[in-house]
């Protein structure tokens, strides 16, 4: 999954994936994932727990024993879009007496018993860090009961799970590297949903890229709600748990990944920036496998508003952060997520969202309306004052700003020599392939010699509002022209 200009669960809404084998038992998973990209990475654990009491995954929802829907909760719509799914699940249930469906991910969390009550066909829920119950949950549920566990867990990172890689064509990976959040943005149900962070043993986290790179993949993205908080072998508090282990934060982390190999490229998502250090940028000025493009959430232009939002920082401490991004990697592309309408947002202040929009000029954003969520600290102390269509009014005037912003961004790729990662054919003409450069812009080519998970160098000569295309070179004259890595 990568950007776009739309809401995150827009773009991916109800992937189905597979077929993967499974171990004995010759049971059929079907399993379709909405949301974010933790979810998609939590999908590919969720397919590995369950190979391993006997369930092969299948992409024909009709052949299947068991369907899973690893949902989301984050905005409202997401929720209803996932009700509609289930009203559909009902025919195939009337189809095949014997089948499944379960919940899982965050709604479940969210609603837990509610989901059994109100929709009769699911009899299975369960919530983010209780996947390692699955065998037993779906054993009790072929026996004819429901079965529900939400338990939140403070340690749980499923490190050792070998994730079943759930993307076919094999060149980038997700590597989930702490899970759950503490910062308690108000409008985030994500807390509620996902419980307290962790981090995951960077030993794992490095071994899982070694083996991915020995597999043939060649891009890795380091997932967590907050990676600039990563820690390891360090306490809240800040003290160090065991002396004679090193003290691992996210620079070290990435610093750890990136000599996994100089041909295997890392990612990650997401920043914060009032935990985003210039020690991190450094690491990544240093190295070239270390992509050089950052999701920087802003959310509001406005002082008042991120106060309101929680969100620990001001805009002047925001366009701080960019500056440094700006002086320690003069080219780093940087995307963002702004939210429009948010409770108390006045039309001046909506105007300082769009200012701030101005003075960065990111290369992409994800933009919603505003959606209040139960139990968020918005829901309990703010009125969700914006109307409708005045939250749909500024959307729009975001959107449309962004969009100029994202043409000028690409027209000023178009031109330059890229080493491009090939990750496949191009979605709109089988005769092209794709990839991507190091700020994650789509560079279209002819196939020619090409091969998915290969670099090639590609002279970009023309571009559309988002995407990039060109003309395959050799090294040599990449070289010559002075490419860009
Ligand atoms: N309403 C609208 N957008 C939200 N996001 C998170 N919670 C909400 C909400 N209640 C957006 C934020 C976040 C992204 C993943 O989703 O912009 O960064
Ligand atoms: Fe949705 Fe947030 Fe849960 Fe991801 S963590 S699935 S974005 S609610």
């Amino acid at each position: 999954m990568r950007p776009g200009n739309h809401t995150i669960d827009e773009q991916r809404q109800g992937e189905a994936i597979g077929p993967r084998p499974g171990g004995q038992g010759g049971r059929k998973l079907y399993l379709e994932s909405y949301g974010c990209q933790m979810n998609f990475s939590d999908s590919e654990i969720v397919a590995s727990i369950l190979a391993e009491a006997g369930f092969a995954t299948t992409q024909q929802e009709d052949e299947a024993d068991l369907i899973l829907l690893n949902t989301c909760s984050i905005r409202d719509n997401a929720e209803q879009r996932i009700r509609h799914r289930l009203q559909r699940l009902k025919q195939g249930k009337r189809d095949n007496p014997n089948l499944k469906v379960g919940i899982l991910g965050c709604m479940a969390e969210r609603l837990r018993d509610q989901l059994l009550e109100q929709e009769k066909l699911v009899d299975l829920v369960v919530g983010p860090d209780a996947y390692r119950d699955l065998p037993r949950l779906v054993d009790e549920v072929e026996g004819g009961q429901k079965a529900v566990n939400t338990l939140l867990s403070r340690e749980e990172t499923y490190a050792e799970i070998q994730p079943v890689r759930l993307d076919d064509k094999g060149v980038t990976a997700f590597i989930s590297i702490m899970r759950g959040c503490d910062n308690m943005c108000s409008f985030c149900v994500v807390p509620f949903t996902r419980g307290r962070e962790r981090s995951r043993d960077p030993k794992s986290i490095v071994a899982e890229a070694h083996d991915l790179f020995a597999k043939g993949y060649r891009e890795v993205t380091l997932l967590g709600q907050n990676v600039d908080s990563y820690k390891w072998n360090v306490d809240a508090k800040g003290q160090v748990k065991d002396p004679e282990e090193p003290v691992v934060r996210f620079a070290q982390l990435m610093d750890l990944v990136s000599e996994v190999n100089p041909d295997l490229r890392v990612r990650f998502s997401t920043s914060h920036p009032k935990d985003m250090t210039d020690e991190v940028l450094e690491v990544m000025a240093r190295k070239d496998n270390l992509c050089k493009y950052i999701h920087l959430p802003v959310q509001s232009g406005d002082s008042d508003v991120l106060k309101r939002m929680n969100r620990g920082y001001t805009r002047e401490w925001y366009l701080d952060r960019i500056a440094a991004i700006r002086r320690i990697m003069p080219d780093c592309a940087i995307s963002t997520d702004v939210i429009a309408g948010f409770c108390g947002e006045t039309e001046e202040q909506h105007g300082a969202t769009l200012s701030l929009m101005r003075e960065v000029r990111y290369e992409m954003a994800y933009m919603f309306k505003y959606s209040e969520r139960p139990r968020t600290l918005a829901e309990r102390k703010f009125e969700d004052d914006v109307s409708e269509e005045e939250k749909g009014r500024r959307l729009s005037e975001i959107i449309a700003l962004q969009q100029e912003h994202s043409r000028e961004r690409t027209a000023a790729q178009s031109g330059k020599v890229y080493r491009v990662l090939v990750e496949g054919p191009s979605k709109r003409n089988s005769e092209e392939f794709q990839g991507r450069n190091t700020y994650n812009t789509v560079v279209v080519f002819p196939k020619q010699e090409a091969q998915a998970g290969q670099y090639v160098y590609v002279r970009a000569t023309d571009h559309t509002a988002v995407t990039l295309r060109g003309e395959l070179i050799t090294e040599a004259e990449a070289k010559a022209e002075g490419y860009i890595a």
